[in-house]
């Protein structure tokens, strides 16, 4: 008796704390603001909030369309302000250590130091996902600016030889123009006409790039080169369709893998896309490096920012980034987001051939002093100094301003900027 008696109680206070404990399991959750609304960008989140849900992290979404993420930072100040943060924000590069300076962010020091990210998230990463030393965001991949994204069908009518210069790439250009097709399929929206100069400036040297967006130095910004490259921008413009104005990215996509065009200048993301529609690069698509970038990086990684949020909800957040650093999570989410893994040590078996070169091209760069952040996507410099260079650069593409102008307009905007 007494012993059955000791095993019902027992029964009983392990039901107790088996509920308790599913209770308290189930009761987790967390808000996510992202900007992650295309096709593709919804299918890798689908791969995050399945990850989440199993260890019975439910998820509260809070999509705020518009890549680059201008408009998600504008909601998120508004939430911020009102005492009501996100429970985690997906966010870029310098827009990180901005909120990390206001003292709003929250501190990852236990799950980072449990799991030992130090060793396995590479240095360019962790210098925005760490501020005065502690851990603050978590970083989920590593995108890059500098590729091109050509239907394979228009490319092999044209030779289908992929361009290595500025004069081959005109050459294809016009080619397309010659098929009857859209030659490049852009978005008329600053930070896409920002992505593209991202490149067009990379590719007149990697020392310009650095000089020019990493270091702002007014002579790279207002020089010869900088007007070459206001040159080629609006050289590229003339291949542009008359309805480019405002199209969104994706759609921008959609019109390669439809064939309407020959190809876009686009980050990584694009790849998701081309997936999405169940398009394989190497049969319907070719990614390649923009002409003369070949060795060379400009990166972006999204990380999720963990605010200062009430107690009970500091282990959901803890729980979510360590589930975003676990290698399978990595390899899982990457493959279908078209970025490279936040980790150097994730095995690149299931990706893709564009995959499999993104993760080489970064780690060569990073090794050989090519990596660079993007100033498109906020990793080369704040936000008030990349604003001032989306604005003369989209004037620039948009004929508003002319090469000679848009030179002499550059250096002024950035030093007004800072
Ligand atoms: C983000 C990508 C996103 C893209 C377009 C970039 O700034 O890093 O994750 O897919 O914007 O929305």
């Amino acid at each position: 008796m007494r012993k059955f008696l000791t095993t019902t109680a027992l029964a009983v206070t392990m039901t107790a704390g088996l509920l308790s404990a599913g209770l308290a399991r189930a009761a987790e959750n967390v808000e996510v603001l992202h900007w992650w609304t295309s096709g593709g960008e919804a299918a890798a989140l689908d791969v995050l909030k399945k990850d989440l849900e199993t260890k019975n992290i439910s998820w509260t979404d809070m999509p705020v369309a518009g890549g680059g993420g201008t408009e998600a930072m504008t909601v998120l100040r508004a939430r911020v302000t009102s005492g009501n943060a996100p429970t985690a924000v997906q966010m870029l590069g310098f827009d990180i250590l901005d909120w990390a300076k206001e003292g709003s962010l929250g501190n990852l020091d236990d799950v980072a130091s449990k799991e030992g990210w130090d060793k396995v998230i590479p240095a360019a990463l962790q210098k925005f996902s760490k501020y005065d030393g502690h851990w603050i965001a978590a970083p989920v991949n590593v995108h890059s600016t500098n590729w091109v994204w050509i239907n394979k069908a228009a490319l092999d009518k044209a030779g289908g030889k992929e361009p290595q210069n500025w004069d081959e790439l005109v050459a294809l250009l016009d080619n397309f123009k010659a098929q009857g097709i859209t030659p490049i399929a852009a978005g008329g929206q600053p930070w896409q006409d920002a992505t593209l100069f991202d490149a067009v400036v990379l590719s007149l040297g990697t020392d310009f790039y650095k000089q020019a967006f990493i270091d702002l130095d007014p002579a790279a910004l207002g020089g010869d080169k900088m007007k070459t490259a206001f040159e080629r921008l609006a050289k590229l413009r003339t291949y542009v369709d008359d309805n480019f104005s405002g199209r969104d990215w994706n759609l921008a996509s959609a019109m390669v893998i439809e064939g309407k065009a020959g190809l876009q200048f686009m980050g990584d993301w694009a790849k998701g896309e081309f997936i999405k529609a169940g398009k394989k690069p190497g049969t319907d698509f070719v990614c390649m490096r923009y002409p003369e970038t070949q060795g060379s990086v400009t990166f972006n990684s999204d990380q999720f920012v963990m605010f200062k949020v009430a107690a009970d909800k500091e282990a959901a957040q803890r729980e979510m980034a360590a589930a975003i650093e676990s290698p399978t999570f990595q390899s899982a989410f990457n493959v279908v987001k078209g970025s490279a893994p936040a980790r150097t040590d994730v095995p690149n078996a299931a990706f893709d051939d564009c995959g499999k070169k993104a993760i080489a091209d970064l780690a060569d760069a990073d090794k050989n002093g090519k990596l660079f952040g993007s100033m498109a996507h906020g990793h080369a410099n704040p936000a008030a100094v990349k604003n001032a260079i989306y604005d003369v650069v989209t004037r620039a593409f948009n004929g508003d301003l002319s090469p000679e102008d848009a030179t002499k307009e550059l250096p002024a905007a950035v030093a007004a900027a800072q």
